[in-house]
């Protein structure tokens, strides 16, 4: 069964058919073609899948379709605005924090989310924020390091 949802992506208002037992990560991916939000467990465990739902870091994987109706959601793709990165974005250029980069769009939305929170967070409050995302390759201190960077520099945005 079809369910009609309208909710809001990036700013953008979209409305879609949707089958119930979809997932938002598989709307984003497969509909939207917003492929920038990763797939890694799609069981709610590594946090490739972080996008900001209202304000808050959520695990696409674990949503529900019909669940879309009415939110706003922020993505990766969501983040730059006229080609600039945004703090977080550049912090993890700068420090080099991703490998393989297959993680990094996860801890990217968590590290945002934060910082919209709480612009000045401490390292422990950091680590409990990037406590849902995995990274198999770069290391933690690296990511770390560049959420406290980007706090430094200006936060979160979007
Ligand atoms: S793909 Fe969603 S938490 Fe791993
Ligand atoms: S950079 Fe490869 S999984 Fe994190």
């Amino acid at each position: 069964m079809k369910y009609r949802v309208n909710f809001f992506v990036n700013d953008e208002p979209v409305e879609l058919y949707v089958d119930a037992n979809k997932t938002m990560l598989r709307v984003l991916r497969e509909e939207l073609a917003l492929t920038g939000t990763k797939e890694g467990c799609g069981a709610g465990e590594c946090g490739a899948c972080t996008v900001i739902v209202d304000g808050k870091p959520i695990n696409a994987c674990l949503v529900l379709a019909p669940e879309l109706d009415g939110k706003h959601i922020t993505t990766v793709e969501g983040l730059a605005k006229n080609g600039e990165l945004t703090a977080v974005q550049q912090a993890f250029v700068d420090l080099a924090a991703l490998q393989c980069g297959f993680c990094t769009p996860g801890f990217i939305m968590s590290a945002t989310a934060l910082l919209n929170e709480n612009p000045d967070p401490s390292r422990e409050e950091i680590i409990d924020a990037i406590s849902g995302n995995l990274c198999r390759c770069t290391g933690y201190a690296r990511i770390i390091e560049a959420i406290e960077l980007a706090a430094r520099k200006g936060g979160g945005q979007a």
